[in-house]
């Protein structure tokens, strides 16, 4: 059997949908955090909570790699919508990710991890290609996907799928004043959230491929968000169930 893939929320209610399908996982505590070692979809799996923020991903991805030796990480989440076409209920699959937070100028270019001489951690493309292939199939039928209530609830009517620039940093984004500073420093970022940048640097550090998958849950705005949590177990768990499942699905028997 092959070295296990590994599957990250940050939140309990996006695991436990992906958890209820691996009837084999076995508890493993490490770092203060249950790591989840089973299978999906025939493949050997580590799943785990992160928490929130860029050093509880960074620590997660850690323990990942060198406890559990995995050979590829996916974070599945949230995110809040910064590009104008972005809207809730689509879905954001990370080509690059950035630290939007990071800034030790006039020393280092903004944003620039230092001493590293980059700002822009690649995703991999073939993991990618399967996330945003799989999105587009299950958001042709939203739902098929998530149900008519929370269509109507969450006014989901053509949700798409979005591939760029996912920025990362400690703050959840709920101001118009701060999404639109964003927007501005960064013109070509699609969607902020609290974890992928991180994750993406330690797998950087250690050569192991790293992707990201993000439903919308809100416009990172003065409305951002009063319904999350509801969001979350609604919308999100289903979409990241439908997207990694469809990617392991794929992925050759090891
Ligand atoms: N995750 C989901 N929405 C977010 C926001 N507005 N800011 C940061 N992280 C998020």
């Amino acid at each position: 059997m092959g070295a296990p893939v590994a599957i990250v929320a940050a939140m309990h209610e996006e695991l436990s949908a992906l958890l209820a399908q691996m009837p084999d996982e076995q508890r493993v505590r490490a770092a203060g955090r249950d790591f989840w070692v089973g299978h999906l979809h025939g493949q050997p799996v580590v799943a785990v909570l992160s928490r929130i923020g860029k050093v509880a991903a960074a620590v997660t991805a850690t323990v990942l790699l060198e406890r559990f030796g995995v050979r590829a990480i996916v974070f599945t989440g949230v995110a809040g919508g910064l590009s104008p076409g972005v809207n809730v209920g689509d879905v954001v699959v990370a080509t690059q990710l950035l630290q939007h937070d990071l800034d030790a100028s006039p020393i280092f270019p903004k944003y620039e991890v230092p001493l590293m001489g980059m700002a822009r951690f690649a995703a991999d493309t073939a993991i990618a290609d399967a996330l945003s292939g799989a999105a587009a199939d299950v958001l042709r039928d939203p739902v098929a996907l998530i149900g008519q209530p929370a269509v109507d609830e969450f006014g989901i009517r053509s949700p798409k799928v979005h591939r760029g620039l996912l920025v990362s940093g400690d703050r959840f984004v709920s101001t118009t004043a701060e999404s639109e500073a964003l927007q501005r420093a960064l013109p070509d970022a699609l969607a902020v959230e609290m974890e992928g940048a991180a994750m993406a640097q330690v797998c950087h550090d250690y050569g192991v491929p790293f992707a990201a998958m993000r439903t919308i849950s809100d416009r990172a705005d003065d409305a951002a968000h009063a319904d999350f949590a509801r969001f979350v177990t609604e919308v999100a768990s289903r979409y990241s169930l439908a997207l990694v499942g469809a990617w392991l699905a794929g992925l050759p028997a090891t």
